[in-house]
């Protein structure tokens, strides 16, 4: 479909143009400029069009499709309805993340991921999905089965990102078996003793499986052209290993040590745009906004709530002096798309792919109006 689009503020990849034009032809971006064009379009009122967001990391599907914890929605439409609510807050390019490996604290939905991925593909064969779907498999390394069933899905299935985890008490994340209590007794409730011996085996499971399934994963990554990410980098040793590994994006560091080695280092630092918008980590972990303040932090992620990333990364010019809108606007667009090899999109530049937003910036936050992806209006 072709699309001349008018009376725009356009988010470029180096600067903002308070008012200008832009066309899309099949589904591409042929071309685009200052004032008005020569002939008459659809006039946006002023607001702003940005590219289409790219969107690594959101557990959302797992929650449509696992409303309770004892409740299986139809994964077609729990497909669906999650499609719909990630094309409303502006994401044209989602990574469907799914837990691998089943461990102690059974977050991970096991086999069912394999229904879910199924539901994706019908829902996409059958023309049915606004966004375009991608897989992120997150990877729990301390883990008995975590190994055979990345392999057994990498087989089956498209796999554009894999990342490292290790949640196991006393690492990364939860450095402080302290933090690692509280955040569990609020889970679920268990006894002094009970969390001792859930301890006890989740550090034996560390102990046989954490290291050498790292390496396997990596292998696996690489022999099939799959990106990788860290996860919870908290040492300048973790960001060495990483560095070492070849990975592209290290996702949620802990500490400031470990996004500023990261980002030297080359990897694309990652942090959750929830963190932003609250003004801090829900763990205790160092602040997405201190980082922003370093020039440290290179992508934004959703991670549990979809409509946290347009408002993270409209809100950071005002909290951060130094960062401009078309800056913020790369954090949730052109950098992710980049780190996962997605060259053809990310940016309001003729050739690449016609994934657009329209943005009204409302007094009470920004506001999407309309998403189309590759030319074609999907919301
Ligand atoms: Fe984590």
């Amino acid at each position: 479909m072709d699309t001349l689009l008018t009376n725009a503020c356009l988010v470029l990849p180096d600067r903002v143009v308070e008012r200008g034009w832009l066309r899309a032809e099949q589904g591409r971006i042929v071309d685009l400029g200052e004032g008005d064009p020569a002939d008459p379009g659809a006039d946006l009122d002023g607001d702003v069009l940005i590219p289409g967001l790219v969107e690594l990391h959101t557990d959302h599907l797992e929650s449509h499709y696992a409303p309770r914890p004892s409740v299986r929605w139809s994964a077609f439409s729990a497909v669906l309805s999650y499609d719909a609510q990630i094309a409303a807050s502006g994401i044209t390019t989602v990574f469907d993340s799914f837990r691998v490996g089943s461990d102690a604290d059974s977050g991970s939905l096991g086999s069912e991921i394999w229904k879910l991925t199924e539901a994706v593909r019908t829902a996409g064969n059958g023309g049915h999905l606004r966004v375009d779907h991608r897989t992120h498999l997150r990877c729990e390394l301390a883990s008995p089965d975590v190994l055979e069933t990345a392999e057994a899905f990498v087989d089956r299935f498209a796999v554009d990102l894999i990342s490292l985890m290790d949640h196991t008490p006393g690492q990364r994340q939860f450095r402080s078996l302290d933090a690692w209590r509280r955040f569990y007794t609020r889970k679920s409730p268990m006894s002094a003793a009970e969390l001792d011996g859930f301890i006890a085996k989740r550090l034996d499971l560390h102990a046989r499986y954490a290291h050498a399934h790292r390496q396997r994963l990596v292998e696996l990554a690489k022999s099939n052209g799959i990106a990788l990410a860290s996860h919870d980098d908290t040492t300048v040793e973790h960001v060495a290993e990483s560095l070492a590994d070849g990975i592209a994006v290290a996702e949620f560091p802990t500490t400031g040590e470990a996004a500023r080695a990261s980002h030297e280092g080359g990897l694309r630092v990652m942090m959750g745009a929830p963190n932003l918008v609250r003004g801090g980590s829900h763990s205790g972990n160092v602040a997405a906004l201190e980082l922003a303040e370093d020039g440290v932090l290179d992508i934004l992620s959703s991670d549990y709530v979809p409509a946290s990333l347009l408002m993270a990364a409209f809100a950071l010019p005002s909290r951060v002096p130094g960062i401009a809108l078309h800056d913020a606007i790369r954090t949730v667009t052109e950098t992710p798309a980049q780190a996962t090899g997605l060259t053809d999109r990310g940016a309001l530049v003729p050739g690449l792919r016609a994934d657009l937003v329209r943005v009204h910036v409302s007094p009470d936050g920004p506001v999407v109006r309309q998403v189309w992806r590759e030319g074609r209006v999907v919301a």
